[in-house]
């Protein structure tokens, strides 16, 4: 199938079929796309790259995601915790830099229990009014939910992974479910959370069909942020001889989503980087407009390893925000201090 400029400019009237045969199309269809991509984000945020400073406070893991670096199986991982006190530090650091989000990160890690979550995102809260506090550490109960919210948590990031409950089964062990986590999701948005979800492009055995499975689950979530990066194997899980995602599907479907959700907060994500040198700006150009560096002290920096070669010390890193900067400048994009909430007023 032959799409125009014109045609893709209705993506969002597209069948599953026409969806499919997009996401399935040759690259000749790129420039158009992420033309139409680049101008719809212009209408919603302007040329702004709101930053997020990322802090991933602990990589134990009571899951065994088949993908994940940080598996509880996975016996080379050299397990870290992050305490309060250095999480404040970080905050410190990160507030100067010009940080206003800070996001923290984590396996599913039951140290951390929900008096301690609340003690910290209260602290946090108290020391910075003005900044956003988003949570990312998996399924938990809405009562949990509920409890950090109630102490100044705003977003929560988790994502669907793979909205196929076939595909989910091949990515996780059977104790895990994609209903679990969907419900995970729904009961976030009912609290009040800016609540972000996302997938694994390129993830083992996915099709063109789950692709577009995950775009319809994302179009009735309606998530305020999606993050979707290339999957990258690691050596220490099953999925160690597996394909890497690639940056091109990776970019094609960032597009799409800015496409079908103008509105949206989309990341360029650190996976993205890492598969390909300059992959962070192409993933802007393509219609992303939030990078999240990493703010994680250095001593642990390495050990957060979802994936081979993660990123750590370069532009993807809080302290290269300056570079980061530049680079982001020279293609015609600004990264800009403010909290950077969704924009669904337009
Ligand atoms: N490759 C790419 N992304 C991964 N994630 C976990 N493992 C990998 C991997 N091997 C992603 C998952 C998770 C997020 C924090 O990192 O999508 O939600």
């Amino acid at each position: 199938m032959n799409f125009t400029k014109q045609d893709l400019s209705n993506i969002h009237k597209f069948d599953d079929d026409m969806l499919k045969a997009v996401i399935e199309a040759d690259n000749t269809i790129d420039k158009d796309l992420f033309e139409l991509a680049d101008e719809v984000r212009r209408e919603y945020y302007d040329n702004k790259v709101y930053l997020r400073g990322l802090i991933e406070y602990t990589n134990y893991c009571k899951n065994d995601c088949y993908y994940c670096g940080i598996r509880c199986s996975n016996k080379n991982a050299k397990r870290y915790r992050i305490t309060k006190d250095e999480i404040l530090d970080v905050c410190k650091t990160g507030y100067d830099l010009g940080y206003r989000t800070f996001v923290l990160q984590g396996g599913e890690d039951s140290y951390y229990t929900d008096d301690m979550m609340c003690d910290i995102v209260s602290s946090i809260r108290e020391m910075y009014e003005d900044c956003a506090i988003t949570l990312s550490l998996g399924e938990r109960s809405y009562e949990s939910y509920k409890a950090f919210f109630d102490v100044g948590a705003n977003r929560y990031l988790l994502r669907h992974e793979t909205a196929d409950n076939n595909h989910y089964s091949k990515l996780h062990p059977d104790r895990m479910s994609l209903d679990n986590r969907k419900k995970c999701l729904y009961n976030l948005k009912e609290i009040g959370y800016q609540v972000g979800s996302g997938f694994m492009v390129g993830s083992p055995y996915q099709t063109s069909d789950n692709l577009v499975s995950d775009l319809r689950f994302l179009q009735d979530l309606q998530p305020d942020m999606i993050g979707i990066g290339p999957f990258i194997r690691h050596q220490d899980t099953p999925f160690r001889d597996k394909e890497n995602g690639t940056m091109e599907l990776t970019l094609r479907m960032i597009a799409i989503l800015r496409l079908l959700f103008p509105y949206s907060l989309l990341p360029s994500t650190t996976a993205l980087g890492t598969i390909n040198e300059g992959g962070r700006e192409a993933g802007i150009k393509a219609g992303a407009n939030v990078v999240m560096p990493n703010l994680t002290p250095i001593k642990y920096r390495g050990q957060y390893e979802l994936y081979d070669d993660k990123i750590y010390t370069g532009e993807e890193s809080a302290e290269g925000r300056k570079a980061l900067e530049k680079r982001l400048e020279m293609i015609g994009y600004r990264v800009v201090t403010d909290r950077g909430d969704v924009n669904k007023l337009k």
